[in-house]
């Protein structure tokens, strides 16, 4: 795992956002845990007293974001880590077109992060250096029937971090995007699916992958089958009904 000293977890108050947080702090990492939930993020800060500052925030309140990211940013003493973590995926029925749910995914997936990305890209941009990390999804490769709104979302963060990372190569920053399929986490409990992967080991990925510019699908199986289901033509997708 790369040696991050100072590091911003956004959306670390459970699943894949919480292992990060555990992972890095167990390396000697600060770590400043952001989320609504402040009660979830003092019990992570309990777990590592001197390492991780909880930091209670709704990344929907986007005019607070440079306010709390230069908080952070000072109270860590430096920055060179950063992971948009945060994701909202409610449950949509089949034939549901709920405005209310898809606006909250549209938030939390692409304005938060683009309002936090933002603010460590013009630091990064600077200081020629630190890394960006964003969780997109499987889901985001296209769109099914299942979850229109949220593959919409993780599609155009994967489009944004891109672009990121396109801009920011030349200045020596890594942009990283992840792609997880199925984990173990609260977003997928009601699901109750067999054989998804653990948030710890997602995790673990993840921050091995943390100082590699490009973008990342966490099983080989998933690089290689989404590499087909992306390039079916759209009239062949639908018949798929997937
Ligand atoms: N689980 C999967 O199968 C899977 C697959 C692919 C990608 N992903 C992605 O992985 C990331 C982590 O998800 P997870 O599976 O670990 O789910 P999770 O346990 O539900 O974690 C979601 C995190 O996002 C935070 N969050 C949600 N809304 C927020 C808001 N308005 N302000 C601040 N934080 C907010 C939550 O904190 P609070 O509620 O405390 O605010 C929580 O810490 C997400 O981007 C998700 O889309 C998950």
């Amino acid at each position: 795992m790369p040696n991050f000293r100072h590091a911003i977890v956004v959306g670390a108050s459970s699943g894949i956002g919480a292992e990060l947080v555990r992972q890095l702090a167990q390396q000697g990492c600060r770590v400043a845990a952001i989320a609504r939930r402040g009660d979830r993020l003092k019990g992570l800060a309990a777990e590592f007293p001197s390492l991780v500052i909880p930091v209670e925030h709704d990344v929907t309140d986007y005019a607070r974001v440079p306010e709390v990211f230069q908080k952070a940013t000072g109270d860590l003493g430096g920055l060179d880590l950063i992971i948009y973590a945060a994701g909202a995926m409610p449950t949509v029925g089949g034939t549901e077109y709920d405005f209310n749910k898809d606006k909250v995914m549209i938030d939390v997936n692409v304005l938060g992060a683009i309002a936090w990305l933002d603010q460590a890209a013009v630091r990064f941009q600077n200081t020629k250096s630190g890394s960006i990390v964003a969780i997109g999804s499987v889901a985001g490769d296209r769109g099914r029937v299942g979850q229109p709104v949220y593959n919409a979302s993780k599609a155009a963060l994967t489009t944004y971090v891109e672009a990121l990372r396109n801009r920011l190569s030349r200045f020596g920053v890594k942009v990283v995007t992840i792609k997880p399929g199925p984990t173990e986490t609260e977003m997928t409990a009601h699901l109750h699916m067999k054989g998804m992967m653990k948030a710890e080991d997602v995790a673990r990925f993840i921050l091995r992958k943390s100082d590699k510019t490009g973008e990342f699908y966490v099983k080989f199986t998933h690089r290689l089958a989404f590499f087909v289901i992306r390039h079916f033509p759209s009239w062949l997708f639908r018949k798929l009904s997937v």
